[in-house]
Formats: C-alpha cells, sequence, structure tokens
C-alpha cells in the first residue's frame, strides 16, 4: 500500500519535475565527477599514475570537463573553465550544505529531501519562501566555505593562505601570520560563482532562463514563450508579471546569497597556536579560522526561523534596470539588515502537494513526550498519529573478552513509535 503511495508520488513528482530547469546545486550529487578522469570509462582504478597525468590534461583542456556538469549556468561555465581545479571542492562543499540541511531540518515539516530532478530541492524553489531563502544562503555559504579552506591547504591554483592584515585587538607579542582560511577569496568566489546566474536571467526579453522561478507562484504562465502574440492582451500582461515576478526573485535570491556569505564571515575568528618551551606559551602564532560548517548551518537556520516577509515597492514593471526597493511587510519593523533571511511567501508543508513540492509529513516520526517541532503537536499539523509498535535487534549482553574485544549478544526488543496521520 505505502509502496503504491509512493510510487504514485514519485510519478507525479517526474510530471512536474521537468518543468524545472537543473541548478547549479546539482552538481553536489555529482560526485562521482571528484575527479575528471572517472568520465572516462576506459580507466580503471589501478591505473593510478597514468590517471594523474590524464587529470592534469584534462585541466589543461578543461572544456569537455565543464560541460559534463550538469545546472551550470552560461556565466558558471565560464569560470569553470578559468577555474577548473575549483569544481570538485565546490561540488564537495555543496554536497556538503545538502547534507547540512538534511541535519538541520530533520524534524521539521520541509527536511531538505532531495528529488533527482536536477534541482535537489525541486518544486519547493519555485517559491519565492523561507525555505528557498534557507537554501541559497547555505548553498552560497557552503561554497564560500569550502573555497577558504581550499586555499589554505594549497588545493587550488589562484589562492593561498589567507592575507588578512592584523587585527588592532591583537598583544603586539602575539605573531600573526600562520597560514589561515582565505575567507576573502572565498567571499569573492562566492559572489562570483553563486551570484552569477542571477545576472544572467534577461529582464526584458521572455527567455527561458536557468533559475526561471516564479515569485508569485499561484499565477500561471504560459509555457511557450515563442507563440506570445503581442496583440493578445492576456500573454501581454503575463509576461510583464513575468518580468516584475523575475525581478523581484533575483533580488531575494542575491539578498539571501549574500547573508550566507555573511553568515561565514561573521563566524570565522581569530584562533592562536602556543608554541614555546612544553607548551608553556610564551610565544603565539594567530591566524584566521572558519568555524565548523555546522556552526555556520546552526547560525542559518536560526535566521531561518527569525526569517523576514517582504514586500518589494518601488516601480517593479519599468524596464529601466533599477532594483526594487525590499520592505518588511510589517511596517511596525525595521527593513531586513544583510544578515536576514528574506522571503515574499508564507510556505505550508503539512499536506501533500506536488504543485508546490511539499511532501506532507504523513507518515513522519514524531515524538509524543517533546514540545519541540519534532513534537506530535507540531509535526502532524494536528492531524494526530499512530502508535506503531515493532520489533527491533538490538546489541545486549555485551561482554570484554581478553583482549581485545566486545562481544555481544542480539536481543530483540518491542518499541512504540508514532507516526503522523
Ligand atoms: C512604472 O513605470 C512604467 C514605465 O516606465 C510607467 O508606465 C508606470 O506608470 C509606472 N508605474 C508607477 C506606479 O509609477
Ligand atoms: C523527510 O520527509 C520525507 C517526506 O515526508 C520522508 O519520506 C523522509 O523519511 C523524511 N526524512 C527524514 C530523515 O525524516
Ligand atoms: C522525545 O522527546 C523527549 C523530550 O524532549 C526526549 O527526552 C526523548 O529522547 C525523545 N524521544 C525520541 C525517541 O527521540
Amino acid at each position: 500500500m505505502k509502496s503504491i503511495r509512493s510510487i504514485i508520488c514519485y510519478l507525479t513528482f517526474v510530471q512536474y519535475a521537468h518543468l524545472i530547469t537543473p541548478l547549479w546545486w546539482n552538481i553536489g550529487l555529482q560526485q562521482q565527477q571528484k575527479s575528471p578522469i572517472i568520465l572516462n570509462p576506459y580507466l580503471n582504478s589501478d591505473e593510478q599514475q597514468e590517471q594523474q597525468l590524464q587529470t592534469d590534461e584534462f585541466l589543461d583542456d578543461p572544456s569537455q570537463y565543464c560541460s559534463a556538469w550538469t545546472g551550470l549556468s552560461i556565466g558558471q561555465k565560464q569560470i569553470c573553465l578559468l577555474h577548473a581545479d575549483h569544481m570538485p571542492i565546490i561540488s564537495q562543499g555543496t554536497a556538503k550544505g545538502i547534507q547540512e540541511c538534511q541535519f538541520q531540518f530533520q524534524d521539521r515539516h520541509w527536511n531538505c529531501s532531495i528529488l533527482h530532478d536536477g534541482t535537489v530541492f525541486g518544486r519547493v524553489l519555485k517559491q519565492a519562501n523561507r525555505e528557498t531563502a534557507f537554501a541559497n544562503a547555505i548553498f552560497s555559504a557552503s561554497v564560500t566555505y569550502a573555497v577558504s579552506r581550499a586555499c589554505k591547504q594549497g588545493l587550488l591554483k589562484s589562492c593561498t593562505c589567507s592575507r588578512k592584515s592584523r587585527p588592532k585587538s591583537l598583544p603586539r607579542d602575539w605573531s600573526w601570520g600562520g597560514c589561515g582560511d582565505n575567507i576573502d577569496y572565498g567571499y569573492r568566489f562566492s559572489r562570483d560563482f553563486v551570484d552569477t546566474p542571477e545576472n544572467e536571467i534577461k529582464l526584458d526579453t521572455p527567455s527561458v532562463s536557468p533559475i526561471l522561478l516564479d515569485a508569485m507562484n499561484n499565477v500561471e504562465l504560459p509555457n511557450e514563450y515563442s507563440i506570445i502574440n503581442p496583440v493578445n492582451d492576456h500573454l501581454l500582461l503575463s509576461k510583464r508579471r513575468e518580468m516584475k515576478r523575475r525581478r523581484i526573485r533575483r533580488q531575494m535570491n542575491l539578498h539571501n546569497n549574500e547573508a550566507g556569505r555573511r553568515a561565514v564571515y561573521r563566524l570565522t575568528r581569530v584562533v592562536c597556536k602556543c608554541h614555546g618551551v612544553s607548551g608553556s606559551c610564551s610565544l603565539r602564532t594567530c591566524y584566521q579560522q572558519l568555524p565548523t560548517f555546522r556552526e555556520i548551518a546552526t547560525f542559518l537556520k536560526e535566521k531561518y526561523d527569525s526569517a523576514v516577509e517582504v514586500r518589494f515597492s518601488g516601480n517593479t514593471s519599468n524596464k529601466n534596470r533599477q532594483q526594487p526597493q525590499i520592505r518588511t511587510r510589517d511596517r511596525r519593523f525595521a527593513g531586513p539588515t544583510k544578515d536576514d533571511l528574506i522571503y515574499v511567501h508564507e510556505s505550508n508543508f503539512c499536506d501533500y502537494n506536488p504543485r508546490v513540492g511539499s511532501f506532507g509529513t504523513k507518515d513522519r516520526l514524531c515524538n509524543k513526550t517533546s514540545y519541540g517541532s519534532d513534537s506530535c503537536k507540531s509535526m502532524c499539523c494536528g492531524r494526530g498519529y499512530n502508535t506503531i509498535r515493532k520489533y527491533v535487534q538490538e546489541k545486549c549482553n555485551c561482554k570484554f573478552v581478553w583482549c581485545c574485544s566486545v562481544q555481544c549478544l542480539t536481543c530483540t526488543k518491542l518499541i512504540e513509535i508514532q507516526v503522523c496521520k
């Protein structure tokens, strides 16, 4: 029964999936391309040295390598051609972003489920909601993070350790200049790479862009732009609406991308290492160090919870490229800061709704004694829950055996779990 439901669910998503163009985030799911060599099926892993050589050759002519990544925009492909050695780093960074998203949102209605449709998170991204805001921020942060660290590790040709100047507050006898994470380079690279697709969006001609994502999802667009007839008022109107929607969405994405990068910047700190006779700490060397990526994700998750609902004002429909102004929806509050995540529409992931990419929370696990977001009350959106008793196998009666292993028995235990109706 459940599998039939999931097949139907899958089919429905596939049906909608083709409406979405791939996004660069998808490279986080293309880990197999970490080494360009793997693209070549005739090589096997025994030929280690030869592979190394071939990798370098590949990077001398990266055009084939760069077109193998799906989801890159035109500008991103150009960046890839110039900096092919950055790509495996970005891919790993993005993979970490996806992983952290799933960790941070494991007990939320939307839990970063992956769809293999080229967009990573699917139709959710079509709306200008909090979830999209978080996704933009975490991916932008993950590129900043991965590149900053890779510079320090000497993995990239175009950067090395941080060259940031000595902080004024550092005590005079502490030395500055250990090899730090190069956050300045990471920030700039992320700004170029991550923001590029947004700036490629054409705002005056209705061509299909890589990030054709609607801010006002309740308006359906004509699918075939080529048949737009200027005489047809209705289509002209929807074209105008579409332009406005793109402007707003671009503005929102750029803002949230920047918020993600700023989070990395803000949490980066100066750390010092002690040297000297047997840890006497008579000498110290200090340098910049990124926090753990978990800390950044946790910080951005808090920003998600306190994200600011905004409206865009100003003349968003005129053709001059003036940017729409961001205002908080509730005018009692001051406008969002650059560190805040912003969104336009509230989302709802309680019910199954493929149109907006919501799987619903039916059959999700919940905790009947918790008061948090994993509580049955919150997770099940008030629909209640079923209690399921099931047997699980566990290790038990473990004994230490001389020397040196631990031997356990397998016990069967009856447990109760709660799942949402
Ligand atoms: C916005 O700009 C367009 C074109 O420049 C103009 O026709 C329209 O009246 C403007 N709308 C507002 C509200 O200013
Ligand atoms: C995330 O949500 C989906 C759909 O509701 C569910 O199938 C999946 O098990 C959830 N993942 C986790 C880790 O809870
Ligand atoms: C449920 O929540 C309670 C209270 O927060 C916690 O002590 C308990 O470990 C949770 N149970 C599970 C299965 O996560």
